[in-house]
C-alpha cells in the first residue's frame, strides 16, 4: 500500500482510455473515506467523473459531493480569467483584456498557455489556505488530459522558466515546477492497460515523466487486469488452439486459447511495468464496466 495520504497533489495520467477518470474516483473517494478533504478536478467538455461518482454534472465552481469529497471541471477558459484575475489584482480590467476579441486571440496564441492555466488552478487549490491559516483541501487528485495534452501541459512551467521575464508569471511556474517535482507533496499516478502497446507507451510515458521533466512517480495502476484462469502449462496446452474453429466443442476451446493468450500477454506486460521498480497496483477488470458508484465501491476495495 503506497501511502497516498501525506501527498497533497495526486497527479492521475496515462493513455486515453486506460481507466484514469476510474482511478481518479476511486482514488478520491479512498482518500475522502479516510477523513481526508478531497478535490477531485477533472476537465474536458464531457466529463465522465460525475456520472461515476453518481453526482449531479461537474461545474467550473467547486462543489460538494460527499462526506469530505469535493469537485470541480477545469476549463481553460475560466481558469484563464481566474489566473488573470490573481496577476492583474482587477476583475474589471480583467474582464475588459479578455472581452476584446484581440487580446483574448494574442493570449490563446501564446503556446501551453491555456494548459497552464488547467495545471495551474489544479495547483493553486492544492495549496490553497482557508481563513485561519488551515489548507483547504488535503488532497486535490487531478483526473487529468490523455498523455499527449497531459505531457504537454506538465512541460509549460519549463517554458515559462525558459522564456518568461522576471515576474509574477515566471515566480509562479517556478513554484509549481518546485511542487510538482516534490515527492513528498506530489504523486504522478500513471494508469495504463496490462497490455503489450499500452505497455510499450506507458514505459515511454514513464522515461518523459522522470527522464525529462524530473516528475514522481508514486506508482503504477494495471487497470483492468484479468484474474488468472490458467496456469502457465496450461495456457501453453491451449494456445495453439487460438484459431480453432468449426464444432462447439472447437470453438470452446478456440475461446480458451484466447484468453490463456490474453493472460500469458498480461504476465509479461506486469513484469515489464514492475521491472521500473515503481510500485504496481493491479485493479481488476469488472465484468459490466465501472460506469455506476456500485462499481467504483468494488475498486475502491484495491486501493
Ligand atoms: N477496472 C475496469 N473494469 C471494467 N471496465 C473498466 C475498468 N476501468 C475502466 N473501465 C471502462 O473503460 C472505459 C474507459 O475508462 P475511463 O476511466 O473513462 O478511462 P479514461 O479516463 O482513461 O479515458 C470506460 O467505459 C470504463 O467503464
Ligand atoms: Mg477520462
Amino acid at each position: 500500500m503506497v501511502p497516498f495520504e501525506h501527498r497533497r497533489f495526486l497527479f492521475v495520467t496515462g493513455k486515453g482510455g486506460s481507466g484514469k477518470t476510474t482511478v481518479s474516483a476511486a482514488l478520491a473517494l479512498a482518500l475522502a473515506a479516510r477523513g481526508l478533504r478531497v478535490l477531485v478536478a477533472t476537465s474536458g467538455a464531457k466529463e465522465r467523473l460525475s456520472a461515476v461518482l453518481g453526482s449531479p454534472a461537474l461545474t467550473t465552481k467547486i462543489e460538494p459531493l460527499q462526506k469530505n469529497l469535493w469537485g470541480v471541471l477545469l476549463a481553460s477558459e475560466v481558469a484563464l480569467r481566474e489566473y488573470g484575475t490573481l496577476v492583474l489584482h482587477s476583475e474589471t480590467l480583467v474582464r475588459a483584456l479578455f472581452d476584446s476579441k484581440y487580446v483574448s486571440g494574442l493570449l490563446a496564441g501564446a503556446p501551453g498557455l491555456k494548459e497552464w492555466a488547467l495545471l495551474g488552478k489544479a495547483w493553486y487549490h492544492a495549496n490553497e489556505l482557508e481563513p485561519d491559516g488551515s489548507p483547504r483541501f488535503d488532497a486535490v487528485v487531478f483526473d487529468a488530459p490523455a498523455t499527449g495534452h497531459g505531457l504537454d501541459m506538465l512541460r509549460v512551467p519549463k517554458v515559462i522558466l525558459a522564456a518568461a521575464p522576471p515576474g509574477r508569471l515566471r515566480s509562479d511556474a517556478e513554484r509549481a515546477l518546485q511542487f510538482l517535482r516534490d515527492p513528498k507533496r506530489t504523486g504522478f499516478v500513471v494508469v495504463t492497460l496490462p497490455e503489450e502497446m499500452p505497455t510499450n507507451e506507458t514505459l515511454e510515458l514513464l522515461q518523459a515523466l522522470e527522464g525529462e521533466l524530473s516528475l514522481p512517480v508514486a506508482e503504477i495502476v494495471a487497470n483492468s487486469s484479468l484474474t488468472p484462469l490458467f496456469s502457465a502449462a496450461e495456457g501453453h496446452a491451449l494456445e495453439p488452439f487460438v484459431m480453432l474453429s468449426g464444432s462447439a466443442t472447437e470453438s470452446a476451446l478456440a475461446a480458451a486459447a484466447r484468453r490463456a493468450l490474453a493472460e500469458r500477454v498480461q504476465a509479461e506486460s506486469l513484469l515489464r511495468l514492475a521491472a521500473t521498480a515503481h510500485p504496481l497496483r493491479q485493479l481488476p477488470r469488472l465484468n459490466g464496466g465501472v460506469g455506476t458508484p456500485q462499481a467504483i465501491r468494488e475498486l475502491i476495495r484495491f486501493l
